[in-house]
């Protein structure tokens, strides 16, 4: 099996793994608990929570733990829209659907919503943006890179024209970027940023909030008050384990990781494109886009067949989002775009990981070609 997919999710790493199994054993305890149990798991916390905050070169008290990275999303645009004077929040047409769904959720709450067109790179224009600002912004949220094509948005440009021009606050979606872009958040200008565990080898149903001390920001969990009164709820200790050290431990290697992989990438992306004709490479060019990425359109070519049969050959790739999976709809991303419908529907997503070696890139893009060139031979023509 050669597993490509490593923009949907990873597998724990062994390390993480050692650690989340100790949590469970010795962090038993209720971290709000004053004995000695509750004091151990709440040091676990602690260490987790300055272990992200190193990464994000931001203040502990700045991070709020949530149960993955939509959560995180969802208390950005809800927490901040709770406190806003404005009505108005902008997002880009590219963003994840925990954003995306969210903010058009908002507007049925009464708020006012403009999606920022892209390029045919997937990228976000800033002069746009400065177009799109109003007195009644409350907030702009634009990803810091796209989970189905791998571009990365120029979000210390985009935040730097919304402070310039508007009152509004700057949310950035860095759940793909973790790991393989800096994400310190004042150089990126940044409010507030989300990242999830288990897209850098950690476990699922972990993330955080980054809100930058100051940004008023409601609650969505209320209860016990923990995470100072942001996120009720007792810790899911081991899992915040996962998140800070998996978040450690991808920084620590994220230099020669995305050497590597951006590497392994473009292998992969020539031999495909090489080999098929009419195949298109799709999004961004490096270095505006995700090391870990390979993403083609074939003419002719079923998406839903084609990662089938590379299932079959041991091959797990992906269209696009594994979120959306199950629909057969085009890609909202590659739609904006600009791909035509046709050729959004035969997109291939391969994304390469830390265990990803050189003949699997080989081995992978020998059953990607057989199969478009099986499935072309066998359509109409288009
Ligand atoms: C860009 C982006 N944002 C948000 C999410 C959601 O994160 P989680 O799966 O932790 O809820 C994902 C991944 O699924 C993602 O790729």
């Amino acid at each position: 099996m050669i597993y490509l997919d490593h923009a949907a999710t990873t597998p724990v790493r062994e390390e993480v793994r050692r650690a989340i199994g100790v949590a469970l054993l010795d962090g038993f305890g209720n971290p709000s608990s004053t004995h000695q149990v509750g004091r151990q798991a709440r040091a676990l916390v602690d260490r987790a929570r300055d272990q992200l905050a190193a990464v994000l070169h931001c203040r502990a008290r700045e991070i709020v733990l949530t149960g993955g990275g939509s959560e995180a999303d969802n208390l950005a645009l809800r927490g901040v829209a709770r406190r806003a004077r404005g009505r108005h929040l902008i997002v880009s047409a590219v963003e994840h659907e925990a954003v995306l769904e969210t903010a058009r959720d908002l507007v049925s709450e009464g708020f006012e919503l403009t999606v920022l067109a892209v390029d045919e790179s997937g990228r976000v224009r800033p002069d746009e943006l400065v177009r799109a600002l109003r007195d009644d912004t409350f907030l702009v949220s634009v990803m810091l890179a796209n989970n189905e094509v791998g571009t990365i948005q120029p979000i210390a440009e985009l935040a730097a024209v919304t402070k310039e021009h508007s009152k509004a606050y700057f949310h950035t979606d860095a759940t793909q970027a973790l790991g393989k872009l800096s994400l310190d958040v004042d150089r990126l200008g940044v409010d507030l940023l989300t990242v999830s565990a288990h897209k850098v080898y950690g476990p699922k149903g972990a993330g955080a909030l980054y809100v930058r001390q100051g940004t008023p920001i409601d609650p969505l969990i209320t209860g016990g008050g923990q995470e100072r009164n942001r996120r009720s709820g007792t810790e899911n200790v081991p899992g915040i384990v996962g998140l800070g050290l998996a978040a450690e431990l991808a920084e620590a290697e994220r230099e020669v990781e995305c050497h590597r992989q951006a590497e392994l990438s473009r292998r992969l992306t020539d031999l495909i494109v090489g080999q098929i004709p009419g195949a298109l490479s799709t999004g961004a060019k490096a270095p505006d886009r995700l090391p870990n990425f390979t993403t083609i359109a074939f003419p002719g070519v079923e998406g839903e067949l084609l990662l089938l049969r590379l299932d079959r050959l041991g091959v797990c790739a992906s269209a696009g989002s594994a979120c959306s999976s199950g629909s057969l709809a085009p890609s909202h991303v590659l739609l904006a775009m600009g791909l035509p419908p046709a050729l959004a529907g035969a997109h291939l997503r391969l994304t390469v990981g830390r265990q990803t070696s050189p003949e699997d890139v080989e081995r992978a893009a020998e059953a990607v070609v057989a199969s478009v060139l099986a499935l072309q031979a066998a359509a109409p023509a288009v």
